[in-house]
């Protein structure tokens, strides 16, 4: 019988700077012609729950909100579902300077896009993201949005409860030159696009937390899936008692 061998993660070899290591990431849309490359950035319980008490924020620590921020400083658009927007209070995508300017240094945008989708039409417009002058979002909706606080610079699609997601991925590309898309979920988006087979890779937090049963929900919510998702490891990184994922999906 052939040994079942492990890799050995702790004690670590080199530190590394996980910013770095997203900063070189090759987000690399060649695979799909009509659509962008699309990451999605979970952090979770031990027990794989996305919320306690409503929100992620008691999950996140230093090491989480250095891959949440490296991963919008690295792509062209964040992608967020209207209650995530909502419940996080969204404001502009990157709020300092100084990682606006490395992405001009890099030759990207100053900001991503951001993005979000509703059937309802009922969008988060109360949220400082859509009083931000500087801000570019696109909204996916059946109605553009008239409403006199907003400041933002707010592009239109039409979307309706018939709309794949993959239009939306389509036209992020084809209309905004979209290359590279992060999903920041919530559940209910996050098993859509697994649904539709959009997703190209997973940076899951696993906090080392419990909440225990109730309300708090899974990193994926909706019906289930018609079959098991299939991840392939690509790093594993620890910071103290936590574990930095990041997965190929291969649905
Ligand atoms: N732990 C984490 O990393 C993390 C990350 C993100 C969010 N969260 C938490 O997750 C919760 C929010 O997640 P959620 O799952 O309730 O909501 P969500 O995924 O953020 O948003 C769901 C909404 O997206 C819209 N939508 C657009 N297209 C859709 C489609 N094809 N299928 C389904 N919905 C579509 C619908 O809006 P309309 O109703 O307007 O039509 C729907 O109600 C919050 O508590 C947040 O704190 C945690």
């Amino acid at each position: 019988v052939a040994p079942i061998v492990f890799s050995q993660l702790v004690p670590a070899s080199a530190p590394v700077e996980a910013s770095e290591m997203i900063e070189s990431l090759e987000l690399d849309p060649a695979g799909h012609p009509d659509r962008p490359y699309v990451v999605v950035n979970f952090v979770a319980s031990a027990d794989g729950r996305a919320t306690f008490d409503g929100r992620s924020g008691a999950f996140g620590d230093d090491g989480d909100k250095a891959v949440f921020h490296a991963l919008r400083e690295r792509v062209d658009a964040v992608l967020a579902g209207t209650t995530t927007m909502r419940v996080e209070n969204y404001g502009r995508i990157l709020g300092k300077a100084e990682r606006r300017e490395r992405r001009l240094a890099a030759g990207r945008t100053a900001e991503p896009l951001a993005c979000t989708v509703s059937r309802s039409g009922r969008l988060p417009l109360q949220v400082p993201l859509f009083a931000e002058p500087e801000a570019e979002v696109v909204v996916f909706c059946p109605a553009a949005p008239t409403d006199d606080s907003i400041r933002a610079s707010v592009h239109w699609e039409p979307f309706d409860g018939q709309t794949p997601m993959a239009t939306v991925m389509e036209t992020l590309k084809r209309s905004y030159a979209v290359e590279s898309v992060l999903c920041e979920g919530g559940p209910t988006l996050f098993s859509a696009l697994l649904g539709e087979g959009l997703v190209d890779e997973l940076f899951l937090t696993v906090a080392p937390k419990l909440t225990g049963g109730g309300d708090p929900k899974p990193i994926t919510g909706g019906p289930p899936l018609p079959d098991l998702a299939q991840l392939e490891l690509r790093w594993a990184l620890q910071r103290e008692s936590t574990l930095y994922l990041r997965y190929a999906v291969n649905s």
